[in-house]
This record gives C-alpha cells, structure tokens and sequence, in this order.
C-alpha cells in the first residue's frame, strides 16, 4: 500500500467535490457486498456517518480468491481514485486499486447478516450491535447530546460539579438503593443484636450506589451558585418497563437564587436546546431512523422546540383526569401518584403538548421539596412528554431549616447533619432538577425502548457484558 494519509467516510462525502479526482484511504467494516462476473460493489462503512461509501472492485484487476474475505462485517482498507458514481443512490464512489484484508467476518457466524433484525434480537447479542446502521446512529445522537448538555450547561456559567457514586445517604428515600460491600456474604460479622456490623465493612458503615447526586449538588450549589452534574445512577427498584433502567444517566443542575419559575424556565430552554443541537448536528441520523421506524419523528421534535411548554398545578391535573370520562387501570383522586397513563392522558390527549406539572402533595415526594403555604403541597416541579411520561422530575428546595429538620424527623431519616449545614449557614432559595438522560436519547431518536439508547443496559435479571 502507498502512503496516503486516511480520509474518514464523513469527511469524504461531506467533502467529495475536494476529493473527487484524488486517490483516497479508506478502513471500515463491509455492510454489503454484490455485484456480477465483472464487477463487484462493496458497502463500506467506518461509524463516522450512517452513510457508506460505495467500493467498486473490477475482477480484471482483482480475483475472487481476493475479494472473497471481502464479506459482511469483514473489515477492509482499500485504495483507489474517487470518482464520480455512474449508479443511483450514490454520488462518488471508490475505483479500488488496492485491497488489504484486516479482518475476516465468517457468514456462517456473523450474526449480522441480513438487514432489518428485530430490536429484540439485537438486544440478545448487544455487544454487536453497534455495528448496525440503526445503533450506530443511535449512539451518535447520544454522543450529539452529551455534549449539547455540556455546551449548555458552560455557556451559561454553570460548573461541571462530581458526585459520588458511592454513597452513605439515600436522596430520593425510595429504599432502591445497590448496597456495596466488601463483606464476605457468607459469612457475615453480626453485632450483640443479630444484626450485621457495618463498622468492620469497607467504609466502616453501610453504602450504596447513588440514586442521585442532588444532595451533594446542592452543596455545590451553595458554594459555586450555578452548578450541574452529569454521571450514572443506580437504581434497584424492579420495573421492567420500557422506561426504567437500573444503571441509567442524569443530568442534575441545581442554581442558588433560583425559584420554582426560575427551574421550570431553565428546564424548558435546556431540553428545547438539547432537541435543536441534535436536530441540527445529527440529520442524517434522525432522517435514517425517520424513514425506518418512526415517520412523525422529525415532526415531533421541532413541535417541541417550537412550543410553549403547558405549566399545571397537579390539582388543576387531576380535575382534567377525573373530568375525562375515561376509564384508567389506576384510579385517579387527589393524593395519587401519577402513573405513566395518566401522565399520558394530559399530554397526548388533553394539552397535546409537553406539560409541566408543579405542587404535588408533599406525601408523594421527596423530603427536601419546598413546602407551600397551603402545607399541603409542594414546589415540585416534573415536566411530562409525549411517548415519554416523565422526562425531569425537580423542585424549589425547602431552605428554612427549622421546617426541613421537621421533614428530616418525620420521616426519621438519619446522617442528615451535613446537609441540614446547607440551611444552617447562609441559607438561600435554590432549585434544580434531574433529566433523564436515556429517556431524552428515547425522545430524540423515536425509539421505543429505553434498553435500544444505551451500549449496555442494565436492568432485573441483566447484567451482561
Ligand atoms: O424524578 P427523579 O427521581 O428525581 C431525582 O432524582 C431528583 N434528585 C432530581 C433533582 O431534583 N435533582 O429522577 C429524575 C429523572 C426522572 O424524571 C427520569 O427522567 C429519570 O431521572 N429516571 C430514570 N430514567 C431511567 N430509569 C430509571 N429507573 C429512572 N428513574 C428516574
Ligand atoms: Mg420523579
């Protein structure tokens, strides 16, 4: 092989009017091959882009003992002119003149074979399918909105602020928390009690994996003013639904100075933001997964974008739901906690729009909402989607340390005093909330489950890889 420096396949057919004339490099793994006596054509694609690059071989000059390595998934490096494509679909395509094998693909057991397998199948060998046009646009829309979330987030003076993982407080008080131990589970130390001695664990007392970094970030908060999280959280609660995962992504800011308005204003720029980075920076991703599995998607996301979100006290909600006339599998009074149905309902079919819901009685949240005067809701604030449910949950935080000791004893939470410091010296109002960052990918991209959006899904009864 010659030296000439590599062009990825972004880069080409971003730029072919450069390139077209010149002898290129390309690498990548083969999608498809066909062809006849004289000629064959190769479907070559490196991950930059969900397009692929058409590879002419002339079996003149090449012979099908050398091409016959060149199979789906085998991955190749080829040489040769680009040149202005004679065939449909395809602008320019590569006049191979040199050929160089790196791997071997055997059709008997590359499981990737034929087009369109089931989002099922794919999720039983998940280790190979981000070689699919589907994941791998996938997860290039996920990489697009990580980094929007970032871009956000710095251009507005916020902090990228770390949290730990591990963990000896449990914020969201559900009790689904990973425990993590280096005790040796058959054969447990046990104190005069019977029960286990935590004292002689790693850390000297029981802990877990993080179901959220809040309350750390609002430490942050009130030191930096702006600040935001963005890491994995851990949740073991076992829903086996198409929108939970027990190792899942979130984004939490958390802003000093900032009211309940405040949050929802933030909340709405942010994920509009988020939707028209990826809608701008990812098209030819959307326009792949619009035109395979979900049409109305690129409609849906500038819908978003455009409209003003509907703010809603729950209370408001739940006269909507009851008012209905229709017939929920959960019933709706006031107190309950929403289900995904209902959510649904308000969204889909009332508003037909993104829906922010705020005052939610304080017994269905967590203890460090803010309470309002009627004390008997709270500054709570989740904003609901289309086809999502639940995309943030977040509040205005309770700042009076008088009233958050009394929610701390009430619901008898314990090694508390480090945050309670946060209202002890120099309290102020502050909010913030938690996106989920699989379920945006699952809105950005249309798809349907929660475990297609991230490389390795984790949730009851998996853990692969
Ligand atoms: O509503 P949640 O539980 O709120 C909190 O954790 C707060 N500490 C956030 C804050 O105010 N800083 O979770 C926030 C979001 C949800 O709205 C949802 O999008 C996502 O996290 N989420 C999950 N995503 C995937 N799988 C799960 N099991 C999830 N649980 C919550
Ligand atoms: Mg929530």
């Amino acid at each position: 092989m010659k030296k000439i420096r590599r062009t990825t396949i972004a880069e080409l057919l971003g730029n072919a009017e450069k390139y077209v004339g010149t002898e290129v490099d390309v690498k990548g793994w083969v999608r498809t091959r066909r062809g006849n006596k004289h000629v064959q054509f190769v479907a070559l694609n490196d991950g930059t882009t969900i397009k692929t690059l058409q590879i002419v071989f002339d079996l003149e000059k090449f012979s099908d003992e050398q091409l016959k390595a060149v199979t789906t998934g085998s991955s190749i490096h080829v040489q040769g002119e680009l040149v202005a494509s004679q065939g449909k679909g395809q602008s320019v395509e590569v006049q191979a003149a040199e050929l160089e094998v790196y791997g071997t693909a055997n059709p008997e057991k590359f499981p990737l074979q034929k087009k369109g397998h089931s989002l099922e199948f794919l999720r039983e060998i998940a280790h190979l399918r981000p070689r699919t046009n589907y994941f791998s646009s996938v997860l290039r829309i996920r990489h697009a909105l990580a980094y929007a979330v970032h871009k956000f987030f710095n251009d507005k003076g916020f902090y990228y602020f770390h949290t730990p993982l591990i963990t000896a407080s449990d914020c969201e008080g559900a009790g689904a928390m990973f425990q993590v131990t280096t005790l040796n589970l058959e054969d447990l130390p046990k104190g005069e009690d019977g029960k286990v001695d935590y004292s002689a664990d790693f850390f000297g007392k029981q802990a877990s994996l993080t179901v959220s970094g809040q309350l750390e970030g609002e430490l942050g908060a009130t030191a930096l003013g702006c600040i935001y999280t963005f890491g994995p959280t851990f949740r073991a609660e076992n829903s086996n639904t198409p929108r939970h995962l027990s190792e899942f992504w979130m984004i939490e800011p958390e802003m000093a100075f900032y009211e309940i308005e405040d949050n929802m204003d933030l909340a709405e720029e942010f994920i509009k933001y988020c939707i028209s980075y990826a809608l701008e920076h990812c098209a030819d991703d959307i326009a792949f997964l619009a035109e395979h599995f979900d049409k109305e998607l690129p409609e849906r996301l500038k819908f978003v974008i455009e409209n003003d979100f509907v703010r809603l006290p729950y209370t408001e909600g739940i006269k909507i739901l009851e008012q209905s006339g229709k017939k929920f599998e959960f019933p709706v009074y006031w107190g309950v906690d929403l289900a995904s149905e209902h959510e649904r309902y308000l969204v889909e079919e009332h508003f037909k729009k993104p829906v922010i819901l705020t005052d939610y009685p304080k017994e269905i949240k967590a203890f460090y909402m803010k309470l309002n005067e009627d004390g008997k809701t709270v500054r709570a604030m989740d904003v609901l989607f289309p086809k999502i449910g639940e995309i943030i949950g977040g509040s205005q935080r309770e700042e009076s340390l008088e009233k958050l000791e009394k929610r701390v004893n009430e619901l008898g939470l314990t090694g508390m005093d480090w945050y309670l410091d946060t209202r002890r010296f120099g309290t102020v109002p502050h909010s913030g909330f938690g996106l989920g960052f699989e379920r945006l990918v699952l809105f950005v991209t249309g798809m349907q489950n929660i475990r297609d959006v991230i490389p390795f899904p984790r949730y009851p009864n998996n853990c692969e890889y």
